[in-house]
């Protein structure tokens, strides 16, 4: 019976330890070290960091030719026996009985060398990448967080709720969408005017790839109360950073009933949950990028989970950022967008923790924001990590119908386009308000990985759109 590495390292306290039975391993040849008269093998399946170690004796049937085509990279199933392993780096080890390769690799060609590899080359072999040390992890961990996400909002009593991927509408109203068309861009139909005729498109509208399932998810929350999204949403911004992608995940909850404060109350919980989550259930990930990839990274990790997260206004944040005396690229002042260097500022220097900004200039943030008493500022939140800067974007929403209008005419959005939105404020409109979580964000966060498009599978940005 096949057993994944990971069942064997760690059986269930109820099952005997698993020395003395005969099992089998399948995965990947990691490294062969010929010893004077045996041979041992490191076998991955990708379940567990960790390699099993298999010994190989020169009594195996065809032990010569087979010895001579495992290489890097191989495929194979190997059945044998369980011992306590004399070495000191594992407590297990498996005595080959049979050695069967499944699938040969050309060392010549095979691309992953025993050596350490750039990100950046990683990132041109991304069908092979998830076969390292790092990748592997980062996927692991993305499992975990992605379960952690389900578990926390589940117990809650949020429903997963799917909202669809094309639409008509720009929730961001940034205007950085994606155009989803069935038309022949080398036939155009044209109206009377010369612009093009999207009534002869699929969906007889122009429509475009989700910015965010926001929208739809208060549709929702204004009948089913608490609510969560986790999809995948798109940005056509053409930003060559180590924290944008043009396709990323993101988890957006939407609470009726709730104020800015709730949403805050939610968000840090939400955070400190999935780190949790990961502290517990992932250990040799996390002592692996400890270790190799972002130094104190599990002494900061416990720091977010025990150290309840600073709060401050837009307005305070600016006046800190004014006196810091800091060479910043981006001058500050009241009324212009925090970029990444203040972020990083806040929470890593001034703060030196997680903080929440609240209260931002409407001028800055998207229409749907409720408006504050000032008629200056809106009830928008962000929350700035260490190292990343923004992680979560959310608000209280308007939920007034009249102010709702305001807000439309005054970022050039056309009432009849949102009509649907302004009914929930039309019939038993609530407060209400959610957040956004950009999941990839979360993955660089709890991994330390540097860029973004590592902690992806499949990464979308500006010129790449492979594999
Ligand atoms: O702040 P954003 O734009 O907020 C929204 O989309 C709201 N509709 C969310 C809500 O209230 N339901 O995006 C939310 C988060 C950001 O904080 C960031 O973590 C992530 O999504 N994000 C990106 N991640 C990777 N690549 C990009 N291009 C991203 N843009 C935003
Ligand atoms: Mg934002």
């Amino acid at each position: 019976m096949r057993m994944k590495i990971k069942q064997l390292k760690n059986p269930p306290a109820d099952r005997p330890s698993p020395v003395g039975s005969d099992v089998t391993i399948k995965g990947w040849v990691r490294t062969v070290r010929n010893q004077k008269t045996f041979t041992f093998i490191e076998i991955n399946d990708g379940s567990t960091l960790s390699n099993f170690q298999v010994v190989a004796n020169p009594d195996l049937p065809n032990y010569e030719r087979t010895m001579q085509e495992l290489s890097t990279g191989v495929s194979v199933a190997i059945q044998g026996t369980v011992v306590e392993s004399p070495g000191k780096n594992q407590s297990l080890e498996l005595v080959a009985k049979e050695v069967k390769i499944i699938g040969p690799c050309d060392p010549e060609t095979y691309p992953l060398q025993k050596k350490r590899h750039s990100y950046e080359f990683l990132r041109t072999i991304a069908h092979l990448r998830p076969r390292t040390n790092t990748l592997g992890a980062v996927a692991r961990i993305r499992n975990a967080l992605s379960f952690a996400t389900h578990l926390f909002f589940q117990k809650k009593g949020f429903l997963y709720i799917h909202t669809p991927i094309i639409t008509s509408s720009d929730c961001e109203g940034a205007g950085k969408m994606f155009r989803v068309s069935t038309l022949d861009p080398d036939a155009l139909p044209r109206t009377k005017e010369g612009k093009v005729d999207y009534s002869k498109d699929f969906f007889e509208k122009p429509t475009y790839l989700t910015v965010s399932g926001q929208l739809e998810g208060e549709i929702y929350a204004s009948a089913l109360s608490d609510i969560y999204t986790f999809g995948p949403t798109f940005r056509a911004e053409n930003s060559n950073t180590s924290r944008h992608l043009a396709e990323f995940w993101m988890i957006e909850p939407e609470m009726a009933f709730a104020d800015i404060n709730d949403d805050m109350d939610c968000a840090e919980e939400y955070l400190k949950y999935t780190v949790k989550y990961v502290l517990e259930h992932c250990e040799e990930d996390i002592d692996f990028f400890n270790q190799y990839v972002s130094p104190g990274l599990r002494e900061r990790l416990e720091h977010i989970v025990n150290t309840p997260f600073e709060r401050a206004s837009y307005s305070y944040a600016v006046r800190i950022l004014e006196k810091a005396n800091k060479p910043f690229e981006y001058p500050v002042k009241w009324g212009s967008d925090l970029q990444s260097e203040h972020e990083r500022f806040l929470a890593e220097e001034y703060f030196s923790k997680p903080v929440i900004i609240t209260d931002y200039p409407k001028e800055i943030k998207s229409f749907y924001m409720r408006l504050n008493d000032d008629e200056k500022t809106v009830a928008a939140m962000d929350v700035l990590v260490p190292r990343i800067g923004e992680i979560i974007g959310g608000s209280q929403r308007e939920d007034r119908l009249d102010y709702l209008k305001q807000r439309l005419i005054e970022n050039n959005l056309k009432e009849e386009d949102y009509w649907w939105y302004l009914d929930l404020r039309k019939y038993g409109s609530v407060p209400h308000a959610g957040f956004g979580l950009g999941f990839e964000r979360l993955v660089q966060f709890v991994t330390g990985i540097e860029n973004i498009r590592d902690a992806i599978p499949f990464p979308r940005f500006p010129g790449k759109a492979e594999f």
